[in-house]
């Protein structure tokens, strides 16, 4: 499967797991990359440090591209955006911000800069920026997202601009693929179906309640606040809307949230942390290797593509 995006990434399938905040490590990344797919380190809030030392050990793993997701709001913006340079990292994915002051020093570098975007506007603009690529982000998604969904967006985006387009946002397995190309997508980007990858080192909870969860479960907070965030519904989520109604102050909704992900992620309190996962979580059946649900990925939309029905 050639297309612009492996060709631009030096990449064998056009599979992408995108970054993601506490759960997108060195581990996750590295056994993507090594799949043939590229994994994305989330730095999110991360220090610069961390940052490094993901890299190296996502590098020990593979020799294969490896990427780096930038939160451009972090407070370690900057240094990271170093930290990509110094390690000789191939391409880094923004969000959250406008990448336009690291350009220069990013394209210096070879470095491919694929912003994350869920408008056309903001396409078009990160094309005029220099951006190699888009991500297109639906919804659908799990974390942090805008208004529109996939379906929607993805064929608008394409037509707007001339830069190769990646779909995110409701991909769950080789129909998601086949239909995201089908609109135009040049690859695929998932988050929901990697946080349940064998090689992903979320906490176990965490993982039984994605694989458990059914279509809809999952909902979102924070529209009133203006930062909506699509997690799986819990006690947190009941408080929180509870909260949105009574009419809070922004600063105690976000002290209910603050350090939640991390909750749900490292020490798997499902219940009053953040269990970020997208709409398609009722899709994800099982724990697999990084490879596995790659080769399956792969296997099931040249199956659709064939014209053949898949198996499951
Ligand atoms: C747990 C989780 C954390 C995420 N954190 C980030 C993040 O830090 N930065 C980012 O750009 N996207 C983040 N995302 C979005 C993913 O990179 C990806 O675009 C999205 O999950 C694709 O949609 P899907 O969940 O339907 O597969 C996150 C998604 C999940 C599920």
């Amino acid at each position: 499967m050639k297309t612009r995006i492996t060709e631009l990434l030096g990449i064998e399938y056009p599979i992408i797991q995108g970054g993601m905040a506490w759960v997108a490590n060195a581990n996750l990344a590295g056994n993507v990359s090594k799949a043939g797919g590229i994994g994305f380190i989330g730095a999110a809030n991360a220090p610069a440090e961390w940052v490094r030392e993901e890299i190296r050990k996502a590098k020990a793993i593979t020799s294969n591209p490896i990427g780096v997701n930038i939160m451009l709001l972090s407070q370690y913006a900057d240094e990271i955006a170093k930290v990509v340079v110094e390690e000789g990292v191939k391409v880094v994915t923004t969000g959250a911000g406008n990448p336009e002051k690291y350009m220069a020093m990013w394209k210096a570098a070879g470095i491919k800069v694929i912003p994350v975007v869920a408008s056309v506007a903001l396409a078009r603009r990160m094309e005029r920026y220099g951006a190699d690529a888009i991500v297109a982000e639906g919804m659908e998604s799990g974390g942090h997202i805008g208004e529109q969904t996939t379906m929607t967006l993805l064929p608008q985006v394409v037509d707007a601009i001339s830069i190769p387009v990646i779909a995110a946002g409701g991909i769950g397995d080789g129909r998601g693929v086949a239909a995201a190309f089908m609109l135009g997508a040049e690859a695929v980007q998932l988050g929901t179906r990697f946080v349940v990858a064998k090689e992903s080192t979320v906490h176990q909870n965490y993982k039984d309640r994605l694989i458990s969860a059914k279509d809809i479960d999952s909902e979102v907070t924070g529209r009133t606040t203006g930062h909506p965030v699509r997690q799986l519904r819990n006690q947190m989520t009941r408080q929180y809307h509870l909260m949105e109604k009574e009419g809070v102050a922004f600063e105690e909704l976000e002290l209910l949230t603050l350090g939640a992900l991390r909750k749900a992620v490292v020490e798997g309190d499902i219940k009053n942390g953040t269990v970020m996962a997208g709409q398609i979580a009722g899709l994800v059946h099982k724990e697999q290797t990084c490879k596995e649900i790659i080769d399956e990925l792969i296997s099931e939309a040249k199956s659709v593509y064939e014209g053949k029905a898949m198996v499951f």
